[in-house]
């Protein structure tokens, strides 16, 4: 079934009238029925606050916005609103991924990617960006991008030159020198050094300087070595303590939060102790750090999919030999520490590594947080309330709720009891625009 939601030619004019007139006021502002107003009826409803399932509820939208939610029995639609009915679906807050590359080409790894220009990246990112909507991903967190492609991004979205998620981008990850955030690849006669790379508390904090005065919403820094550089150690811990202070003092007088890549024991503890606001991967947290993280309300992003990808395509995706001997050590373990550091706690955001593996693949690591020890409803809270709470973005999205944006999706079957599902999104809106109402092929 198809909608169409091009204004009626009434409301077109009336819109148009307004627009001259200066004021939507000049109509009266006690119009009974603002031009533009769709009602979503919903069979079954995912409450996400209160982690609970509703029946047949009614969801105003007006503009980008929600205008009210109710249960259809009391909530009146008013008249000549647009319907749409998902009234045998199951609708809930559009899906948010808060560890994603979406300049990242899944089959350029290693070697491979060393032809491709930031600009061809970003420009693949246009792609990326649609799939990522389209498997119901209405908002991201994009961390770590070269050339200020995520930033170009970001802004190419807003203005509407083509579909994506809403977005907030780190530019460049910080690193240093030679560690997971550099570039290692080449012999030293092409003196290839990360534009993110900084050594010392004082470059680090000129480094977060650059990146926002470039157009980063949030800093993105490498705590640890990584699965997929060169020459490093997933484990072992790069950024000193000192360095992170200076980071998070910086960022955070700045308005910038901070993610740290960290899969090493002493670096995600030292990055919490330094206060970054989320830990990604988080592979080898141990007991200490899955305390002080609930202490001090760090968020834990874990990886949890990714590690299938990366030992299914091995060297075919370009995977140098050595990332698929420290993902074989990493992988499980990570799996295990999911399920450890899960318990009771409420502050793990979803994030993926989308780019790693392909874009739009995001909703398959639900499967791996259920199977880890989540509830169906903690591994949605987790892509949509928490995730919109370590963005800071919990004013405008991450719950259907009035006043927040219209970013909502659906699906035939109920994700509260099989979450895979969510692999499955049949509808997807994005600012009260509906972006797709198919299955994607
Ligand atoms: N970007 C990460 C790194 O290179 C990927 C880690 C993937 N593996 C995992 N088990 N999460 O370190």
């Amino acid at each position: 079934m198809t909608i169409h939601f091009a204004l009626r030619p009434a409301a077109r004019f009336l819109s148009l009238l307004a627009l001259c007139s200066g004021s939507a006021l000049a109509f009266g502002a006690t119009a009974a029925v603002p031009a533009g107003v769709t009602a979503i009826k919903a069979g079954r409803m995912v409450d996400v606050e209160a982690g609970r399932l509703l029946l047949d509820q009614v969801i105003l939208i007006e503009g980008e916005r929600i205008k009210a939610v109710g249960p259809a029995a009391t909530l009146v639609i008013p008249p000549g609103a647009k319907i749409i009915d998902l009234s045998q679906a199951m609708v809930l807050p559009g899906l948010i991924d808060v560890h994603t590359h979406l300049t990242g080409n899944p089959r350029e790894h290693g070697y491979v990617g060393l032809g491709t220009s930031n600009m061809r990246a970003a420009l693949y990112g246009v792609r990326a960006a649609r799939d990522t909507l389209n498997a119901g991903f209405t908002t991201v967190r994009n961390v770590g991008a070269s050339g200020f492609g995520d930033v170009a991004l970001r802004d190419a979205i807003n203005d509407g030159d083509f579909p994506g998620p809403r977005m907030q981008v780190s530019g460049y990850a910080l690193g240093i020198k030679g560690g997971h955030c550099d570039n290692n690849l080449l012999p030293p006669e092409y003196n290839d050094t990360g534009v993110g790379v900084a050594d010392g508390p004082w470059a680090a904090r000129t480094k977060v300087r650059e990146m926002a005065k470039f157009g980063a919403d949030m800093i993105k820094i490498c705590a640890t070595g990584g699965v997929l550089s060169k020459g490093d150690e997933a484990g072992a811990q790069q950024y000193t303590l000192e360095e992170m202070q200076a980071i998070v003092d910086e960022a955070h007088k700045l308005g910038r939060k901070v993610a740290a890549h960290a899969h090493g024991t002493t670096g995600i503890r030292d990055a919490i102790l330094a206060g970054v606001d989320s830990v990604e991967h988080a592979s080898l947290i141990d007991d200490e750090g899955i305390r002080l993280a609930r202490q001090k309300g760090t968020f834990l992003v874990m990886d949890i999919y990714v590690d299938d990808y990366i030992l299914a395509e091995g060297e075919k995706a370009g995977f140098l030999l050595e990332s698929l001997e420290k993902e074989r050590k990493i992988g499980q373990l990570q799996r295990d520490n999911f399920r450890k550091a899960y318990v009771g706690g409420d502050r793990m955001a979803f994030g993926t590594d989308a780019g790693v593996y392909p874009h739009g693949d995001n909703a398959k690591q639900f499967y791996y947080m259920v199977k880890y020890g989540m509830t169906p409803m903690q591994a949605i809270q987790s892509s949509t309330i928490h995730a919109a709470e370590l963005m800071g973005w919990k004013d405008r999205i991450g719950s259907i709720r009035s006043g927040k944006f219209a970013d909502l999706i659906a699906v035939q079957k109920d994700a509260t009891v099989d979450v895979t599902v969510l692999t499955e999104v049949e509808f997807v809106m994005k600012g009260g625009q509906v972006v797709r109402r198919t299955p994607v092929p």
